[in-house]
């Protein structure tokens, strides 16, 4: 399977709340941007981050950002 793999052609922008969290990096995953297990088809792995406030954040969709997990507007040029 290829993989990154765009799972949608912009951010999630998502109001989060402190914790952990696994950001899918490969696209396959049936939760995205959140990690599902998915990636074990092509050998990649989550970014994992911890989120220590409440805000909102704008998690890469496209998986060809260059700084995972969060949107640096790569997917403009898609
Ligand atoms: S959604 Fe990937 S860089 Fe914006």
């Amino acid at each position: 399977m290829d993989c990154p793999k765009v799972a949608q052609p912009g951010p999630y922008v998502i109001e989060v709340t402190p914790r952990r969290y696994a950001w899918c990096a490969c696209g396959l995953s049936d939760r995205d941007p959140y990690c599902d297990g998915s990636h074990r088809d092509c050998g990649m792995k989550p970014i994992i981050v911890t989120i220590e406030e409440p805000q909102k954040v704008a998690w890469c969709g496209c998986k060809q950002t260059q700084t995972p997990p969060f949107c640096d507007g790569s997917h403009k040029s898609l």
